[in-house]
């Protein structure tokens, strides 16, 4: 099948990271007899300085035109720096975000047992993790009104039923699938748009999905419960503002940053992206991990319906790690570059190649 991938590289690491998940995509595609078609396209810092705008119309156009999204990562510590600065790297990002309508951001967290040692809990606590965060992605904290002066701010979060209703349905389907159970991470002890989300994620688990198990706990409570009992979340739904942090902390169990995809749907064309970020300190020194990336082009398989090839490449990855082979940041028995470590999973998944 032909498919039309926009290849948004960004910063940092993003372009070299990138470049690795295009090459398996590449080998995939002669595998399974696909055709793959890429254009790039510039988004964050890098297109700041080239355009003046960290999402040029241009790149917005390629991104509508695509079949699914390939992002890398955005940011430069020169803008960290200068929270003054009135054009951002990260504004790339959110506009891109609401422009494209992609209101589920769907972050799945799991430990390869080859690798617990390097999570920063206990091998006994990690074991068995596998859970998905689903976080509303358009809506609350970061897209309200807002106003600043010298002396007073505000940043107003509000979520209307139908918001709500999309994302809770889509991660409902998912946890159906999975496990069969769905965690409501809200803090309605205390917020307005939280009691929202609790009565309308209530009322459909009862009437849409009372196959799903389905309970509830305060954002606080679950930043200790993914520490203390990781293994025991399955799929995880919650608001813009509380899934931006328990995300991050969720992607320190499986021992590196390198490792976890992430996927945007929504709307219109659908963006996949390493949980990480730009790095800028490893950037073309090939070094970074580029398993995050390539794991996030296996989701971008899995929506196009190729899952026998999106379960390839996963299975690829599993090998190579499984076989001692890593870049720095897992201390593996063989450490390669991040070139290197892109080849070793392209190489399993060359056509004809029987995978164990
Ligand atoms: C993420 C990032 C972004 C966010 C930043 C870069 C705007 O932290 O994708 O989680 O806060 O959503
Ligand atoms: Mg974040």
């Amino acid at each position: 099948m032909n498919k039309h991938i926009a290849l948004l590289p960004g910063d940092g690491i993003g372009p070299e990271v990138t470049q690795q998940a295009v090459k398996v995509l590449d080998t995939i595609a002669l595998r399974f007899g696909h055709q793959f078609t890429y254009t790039s396209a510039d988004v964050g810092a890098i297109a700041i300085e080239r355009h003046g705008d960290p999402l040029p119309d241009a790149t917005l156009e390629t991104c509508l035109a695509a079949d699914a999204i390939l992002f890398g990562a955005i940011g430069h510590p020169r803008y960290d720096n200068d929270p003054t600065a009135k054009i951002r790297p990260e504004q790339g990002l959110l506009r891109l975000r609401k422009s494209l309508g992609l209101f589920a951001n769907i972050r799945p967290v799991s430990v390869y047992p080859t690798l617990a040692h390097l999570s920063p809990l206990k091998t006994e606590k990690v074991t068995g993790v596998d859970f998905v965060i689903f976080r509303e992605l358009t809506g609350g904290i970061y897209f309200g009104e807002r106003q600043r002066t010298a002396s007073d701010a505000f940043d107003v979060c509000s979520y209307s039923a139908p918001e709500i209703e999309r994302i809770a349905r889509q991660a409902f389907h998912y946890a159906r699938n999975r496990r069969g159970k769905l965690t409501l991470v809200d803090k309605a002890n205390v917020l307005d748009t939280s009691r929202l989300w609790r009565s309308v994620v209530t009322e459909m688990a009862a009437s849409e999905f009372p196959d799903v198990r389905f309970d509830w706990m305060y954002v606080d409570n679950a930043a200790m419960q993914i520490i203390q009992f990781p293994a025991d979340f399955d799929v995880i739904l919650t608001e813009n503002m509380f899934g931006d942090i328990l995300s991050d902390e969720a992607s320190v169990l499986p021992g590196s940053l390198g490792l976890l995809p992430s996927a945007s749907t929504g709307e219109h064309t659908a963006l996949f992206e390493p949980i990480h970020g730009s790095y800028p300190q490893a950037a073309g020194q090939d070094i970074a991990n580029p398993v995050a990336a390539i794991l996030s082009a296996a989701m971008l398989l899995d929506h196009f319906s190729f899952h026998t090839e999106a379960d390839t490449v996963r299975q690829a990855v599993r090998s190579v790690l499984e076989a001692g082979i890593g870049t720095p940041d897992l201390k593996a028995e063989k450490t390669v570059g991040c070139k290197e470590m892109g080849q070793k999973v392209a190489d399993l998944l060359a056509p004809g190649n029987a995978l164990t």
